[in-house]
């Protein structure tokens, strides 16, 4: 009796995973570098007639019904690699290779047109979520050879968070890399999503003077409204969680934070496609400021300007601070879509823009109410060229961004950091002004450099050098963008 799906790394992800699949009656073969690890977990938490644990990768191979399923739940880079280098003895035409890790889709790209040319399948797949997405149901993400899809259709379907609706938080991305591209803004998105909490956090603390409780508070309020999601009900759990001492816990974790790179991934690839993603970038280079301890020590010690104290009125403020990290939000999110978009142009995925907000509703970690109306926005065939011009947003925005400016003002005055607000703000700003100061950007590149530039009175395309100086000559530079 073969096995429907083999599970290779059973590290958090992989064992909940089988467990996950288990569940919901699939017979799973599961392999791990480490027999030692195989065999705990076959005794331990897997010990279940449809789990089934191997020690050697041929066995494991063997034990699979064919076209076989083999995922691999491995870190990125290297180690998958070498796995698929160590199945690929085993595998027959038309088996199947899926990568369930967050690789850089540029890898995915280059190993599936590698295993195309053996005759084989391969999909990479984001499953966002956790341990415990992971465990009862997260947000799965797949991409690649399209004709591998129906072979892993059921099994993750199932497997994945369901929705009230009935509708399954999985769905096909397209092909190539586009699952990990996906999972990637999934990622950028959360980490937006992160330090946009975690200012509003900081404005609270800091410029209100905020007690952990009443800043738990609000988190908890704002669970209820517009803003509810995952990030703000953990966040609302954080904010009220005690150390054994009885202190807050969250006084005593260190202002330095980490991170694993897939963030900073979605700026290299928004940087590659020439679409403005100034709210993400941001919330990378403030994990990168934070993790200098010592240095922001050093400058705190330099500096001796003192925060103002806040002499308003709170609750009116706490509202404008609601309403301003829900429209900043929103234009993160516009980015995150402005980024598919490009991508999905250029590489000719064919992405349902739609598609990806609702299986982001459930199981991932940036799952939330708000979702909903991206996916109203990109439904049909007709997407807005700019997610903010989709009318739910253009309206919240119109009346929202004056709250966004109270905010600012506020948190400046207070010499409070709000670079993800800030970004925001300044995306909107641009985006919604007619004529930017870009006239006077390419003059200069066009007086330092010939650059040329093109004219208002002229129709676009046709390209003018002027001899600002009166000593150049006539030889222009050539133009390229993005
Ligand atoms: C998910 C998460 C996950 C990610 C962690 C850590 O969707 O389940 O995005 O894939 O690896 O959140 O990421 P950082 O270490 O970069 O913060």
């Amino acid at each position: 009796m073969k096995q429907t799906i083999g599970i290779a790394g059973l590290a958090v992800m992989g064992e909940n995973l089988v467990l996950n699949m288990a569940s919901k009656g699939y017979s799973v073969s599961v392999y791990n570098r480490t027999s030692s690890k195989t065999e705990k977990f076959v005794n331990g938490r897997g010990k279940n007639d449809k789990i089934h644990g191997f020690t050697e990768i041929k066995d494991f191979v063997d034990s699979l019904e064919r076209p076989r399923r083999i995922m691999m739940m491995l870190k990125a880079g290297n180690p998958v690699d070498q796995f698929i280098e160590q199945l690929l003895p085993f595998l027959e035409a038309g088996d199947l290779i899926i990568d369930g890790g967050n690789s850089n889709y540029h890898d995915t790209n280059r190993r599936l047109a590698m295993l195309r040319e053996r005759g084989l399948l391969y999909i990479g797949t984001g499953v966002s979520g956790g341990e415990e997405g992971a465990l009862k149901g997260p947000s799965i993400m797949p991409g690649g050879s399209a004709e591998a899809w129906p072979l892993v259709k059921d099994i993750f379907t199932a497997t994945s968070a369901q929705l009230e609706d009935g509708s399954s938080c999985c769905a096909w991305m397209g092909p190539e890399g586009a699952g990990h591209f996906v999972k990637m803004v999934h990622n950028g998105i959360e980490y937006g999503d992160m330090q946009l909490i975690c200012e509003a956090y900081q404005f609270m603390k800091d410029v209100l003077g905020m007690d952990h409780s009443a800043i738990h508070d609000t988190f908890a309020n704002w669970q209820q409204g517009d803003l509810n999601s995952y990030l703000i009900e953990i966040t609302a759990e954080i904010t009220s969680h005690k150390d054994e001492d009885g202190a807050p816990l969250l006084d005593k974790i260190l202002d330095a934070a980490g991170q694993k790179g897939t963030g900073k991934w979605t700026v290299n690839a928004a940087l590659d496609s020439g679409v403005p993603l100034s709210l993400i970038s941001e919330s990378v280079f403030a994990r990168c400021l934070s993790s200098n301890t010592e240095l922001r020590t050093l400058a705190a010690d330099t500096f001796h300007i003192p925060t103002p104290a806040f002499d308003g009125n709170v609750q009116h403020m706490l509202d404008h601070l609601g309403t301003a990290l829900y429209c900043a939000k929103i234009i993160s999110y516009t980015q995150g879509f402005g980024l598919l978009q490009a991508a999905s142009q250029e590489f000719n995925w064919g992405l349902d823009f739609a598609s990806i907000a609702r299986i982001w509703r459930g199981g991932c970690i940036i799952r939330s109410v708000f979702l909903d109306h991206i996916a109203e926005a990109y439904q049909g065939d007709k997407y807005p060229a700019n997610m903010l011009l989709a009318p739910y947003f253009t309206d919240t925005l119109q009346k929202g961004h004056a709250s966004l400016r109270e905010v600012l003002a506020t948190g400046v005055k207070a010499g409070i950091p709000l670079p993800c607000h800030s970004a925001s703000l300044a995306y909107f700003d641009g985006l919604r002004t007619k004529r930017l100061p870009a006239n006077l950007l390419q003059a200069q590149r066009d007086y330092f450099g010939a650059h040329m530039y093109e004219r208002t009175d002229r129709p676009r395309g046709e390209w003018f050098h002027t001899n600002w100086t009166g000593t150049g000559g006539d030889t222009t530079s050539t133009a390229y963008s993005k």
